[in-house]
């Protein structure tokens, strides 16, 4: 363990950490060491896309036993999450010491939670680094919902349920979606449910008990034969589509200058290496912005609402 002082801490999503790297390479700050998924800087924190969390305010204290790091931790503030990288034994103690944290899976729609969360871990027997603030609501950047195994005929909707629940906003009953790319129809499937109208498009058949749902309307055709100036203006636009970036970029912008969405989330797929080229172009567009969520693989959410 290093001497360092450390600015910033970065949780990689699971099986991402050389990406990060990468990230936090061309960013100007790359990690001096990585803690299992936790890569530790030592400037302040940058505008990590793919980092699932951020630790704001690290700090690394010597801890004389298990009974001082909880000590320590609990003068700061009351709710603490472990991120496990070593020493589990002892951490597992110093959490006991810890009062509980409500770590409930989300009943979707569901705001996220509102209370302070700290994190922290264990380099060393006798080291604690933690940080009071950290940019996401959940463990390790991590949310969890309470799943439905019945309905959706694909697990993508838990995609959808938490770019929602980011964004604090989800389609309500009377607005209208257009879901591109939305078969076999867990993004509709869910959207559906939220009692607002959607219409799904796609090259192949949606499933049959998504396309029976009340306000689905299916389209079979491609996401990019859509002319936006000739179509009605949706409250949402969803895309999920899996195309080559540089085309959902174009076809993101299509959208916008035609002024026929309230908000976009799409998903945007990378085959091989991530394309930080193409992910600053999304970034830069007024009112974009893109996450790496914690049920993304190869690919970042773009959010777009008018700015
Ligand atoms: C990852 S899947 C979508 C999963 C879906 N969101 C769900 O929740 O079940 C990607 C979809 O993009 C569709 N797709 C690929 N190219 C397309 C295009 N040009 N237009 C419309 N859909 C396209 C594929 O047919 C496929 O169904």
């Amino acid at each position: 363990m290093s001497e360092t002082v450390i600015g910033s801490v970065y949780v990689a999503p699971p099986g991402f950490e050389a990406v990060l790297q990468a990230e936090l390479d061309r960013l100007g700050s790359p990690p001096d060491e990585w803690l299992g998924r936790l890569a530790l800087c030592s400037g302040p924190p940058v505008a990590s896309v793919r980092a699932l969390d951020i630790w704001t305010a690290p700090e690394m204290h010597s801890i004389a036993s298990i009974g001082e790091a909880a000590k320590l931790l609990k003068s700061r503030q009351r709710n603490w999450s472990l991120v496990p990288t070593g020493h589990f034994r002892r951490a597992a103690l110093i959490e006991e010491r810890l009062p509980p944290v409500k770590a409930a899976p989300l009943v979707f729609p569901q705001a996220a939670p509102s209370s302070p969360l700290g994190a922290w871990t264990l380099p060393a027997p006798d080291r604690l680094l933690f940080s009071q603030t950290k940019t996401s609501p959940f463990p390790a950047g991590e949310p969890r919902f309470v799943e439905d195994r019945e309905g959706p005929p694909s697990r993508a909707y838990l995609k959808l349920w938490e770019a929602c629940t980011r964004l604090g906003h989800w389609p309500v009953p009377g607005e209208t979606c257009l879901d591109l790319g939305a078969t076999p129809g867990g993004w509709t499937w869910a959207i559906a449910k939220l009692g607002a109208r959607v219409t799904a498009a796609d090259r192949a058949p949606l499933a049959p008990s998504v396309a029976a749902m009340p306000g689905v309307t299916f389209r079979q055709e491609s996401a990019f034969g859509l002319e936006p100036r000739h179509e009605a203006r949706v409250d949402w636009l969803f895309s999920d589509v899996i195309a080559y970036p540089a085309r959902l970029l174009t076809l993101a912008k299509r959208w916008i200058e035609a002024e026929r969405a309230g908000r976009i989330v799409m998903s945007v797929k990378f085959q091989g290496a991530t394309d930080f080229d193409i992910m600053d172009a999304f970034a830069a567009i007024p009112g974009g912005r893109l996450a790496h969520l914690f049920h993304n693989k190869h690919e970042v959410t773009f959010f777009w609402s008018p700015s």
